[in-house]
């Protein structure tokens, strides 16, 4: 039997050059912390345990890595001092322990698992992920001997030789649960920063006659997010394997380069999505819908074969079934849409209940806030809502009924009823002419005192 992973993930970390109120980890991609990205990719090892680092007084972050215990390091006193907070969490174990850092979230489960199972087969006490960079400047070199792991030289403390090496440290370490502890408590900080170094721990484990190897895995993996510039490059590296994992699932995108995904959007296959589209947190599409150019989707569920846009605004809490189409500028908040209804141009529906095949004139709107409070309008199935029509809410509009073009709906309308909620139309024959006349004198005589 294989024996099972440990977790630890350091997030203790300042991030100053973010510069900004909230704690770096929990900057958003795909709509999602960071840090719930890198614990995915954790949790897919499925891993018997997974331990946070975090520094003192960070609740928000803690409360990202729940249902995960997180301790505390009291003082940033580097990547050493921080594992060395997990190991009371870690007692009992005795399987492998994997060190990622919670500002990295691209490295794949599938990189964790070829370090993870090399550490296994070679029998390492020290494992670690390396890249060759194309700039190894800011990064812990990777110091190989006759094919093996020597020692880890971090970049300042490092000699002119060891500055030209490329092989680098992604920071993700695996490390014999047996002999973590000791590993740990044998690093010092005797080096330029005065920091713990948890790359130190490879010199240790070779001085005292223990394995360490280098895996190599590919550098876009390796990102770390230390500003807003290196957040926005791993924002796309993150759609563009999300847009990829759509299309692998069925998914056609005529521009996919614009297309925006949260972590949570789940397409099912022979969706077409039209350029410029961007779907929000917890939005589900089922098949065969079409969503056209310049959607805005957020906290919805579109039903099978539905048409939406282009330009259409779907906002939390609305649900659309099948076969509905929902036209160009076209806003729905909170609102359902029966099977097969229809709002094609220029609506506000605000929690609004639409009943199945009920058409929805354009300029129609669910007229759902007076100022104080929110109200619903209910239209049952079969309804027809004439153009420019405001329903003003509370209010609800029976099956079949027929709301006339131009209404205030008001009060609630029966089943099967026609409703008249505008003034009558007044006629006046020949009165055409002398209206004209009427208001082209008086525009004449105001130019007239105004040259005056
Ligand atoms: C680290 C590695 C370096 C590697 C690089 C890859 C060390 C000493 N150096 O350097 O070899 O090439 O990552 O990006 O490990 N953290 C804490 N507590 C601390 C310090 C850091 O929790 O006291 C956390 C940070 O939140 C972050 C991670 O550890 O998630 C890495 O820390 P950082 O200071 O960015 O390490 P680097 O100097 O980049
Ligand atoms: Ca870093």
């Amino acid at each position: 039997m294989k024996s099972p992973i440990a977790v630890v993930v350091l997030a203790a970390g300042a991030g100053t050059r973010m510069k900004s109120a909230l704690p770096k980890v929990l900057h958003p991609l795909a709509n999602r912390p960071m840090v719930r990205h890198v614990l995915a990719n954790a949790e897919a090892l499925k891993p018997a345990r997974i331990v946070g680092v975090i520094a003192p007084g960070a609740k928000d972050v803690a409360a990202a890595f729940a249902p995960y215990p997180t301790v505390v390091q009291t003082k940033p006193l580097g990547t050493g001092h921080a594992a060395k907070a997990a190991l009371g969490a870690l007692k009992g174990h005795a399987g492998p322990v994997l060190v990622v850092f919670g500002d990295a979230p691209l490295v794949t489960t599938e990189t964790l698992k070829r370090l993870v199972t090399a550490c296994a087969r070679e029998k390492a006490a020290v494992g670690v992920l390396g890249f060759v960079a194309e700039d190894p400047t800011p990064y812990g070199r990777l110091v190989v001997q006759r094919g093996v792991l020597e020692r880890i030289v971090e970049s300042k403390d490092a000699n002119e030789i060891e500055r030209a090496i490329t092989f680098s440290n992604s920071g993700v370490m695996c490390l014999d649960g047996r002999l973590i502890a000791s590993l740990l408590g044998a690093i010092g900080n005797d080096n330029v920063k005065r920091e713990f170094y948890l790359t130190d721990v490879v010199g240790i484990a070779r001085a005292a006659g223990h394995k360490a190897i280098a895996v190599e895995g590919p550098e876009t993996e390796f990102q770390g997010i230390n500003s807003r510039a290196e957040l926005a490059m791993a924002e796309r590296a993150l759609q563009q394997r999300l847009r990829a994992a759509a299309m692998t699932a069925g998914v056609t995108m005529t521009d996919p380069d614009t297309v925006w995904l949260s972590a949570d959007t789940r397409i099912a296959n022979d969706v077409t999505i039209g350029p410029n589209v961007r779907f929000g947190p917890g939005v589900t599409v089922a098949s065969d819908v079409q969503i056209k150019a310049f959607c805005d989707i957020e906290g919805a569920r579109i039903g099978r074969g539905a048409i939406i846009g282009p330009f259409a605004r779907i906002r939390p809490g609305s649900e659309v079934a099948d076969d509905v189409h929902i036209g160009n500028f076209v806003e729905l908040k909170a609102t359902k849409m029966g099977k097969g209804a229809k709002a094609n141009h220029l609506a506000y529906l605000g929690d609004a209940d639409i009943g199945a095949r009920s058409n929805i004139g354009a300029g129609t709107i669910a007229v759902n806030y007076d100022g104080f409070g929110k109200w619903r309008t209910v239209v049952a199935d079969d309804v027809f809502v004439g153009s420019n029509s405001s329903l003003v809410a509370p209010v609800k509009v029976g099956k079949g009924a027929n709301v006339t073009a131009g209404s205030v709906v008001t009060e609630d309308v029966p089943a099967d009823a026609v409703a008249f909620g505008r003034a009558r139309q007044v006629t006046k024959k020949g009165r055409a002419g002398p209206l004209r006349a009427k208001l082209k004198a008086r525009a004449a005589a105001a130019k007239r005192t105004k040259k005056k």
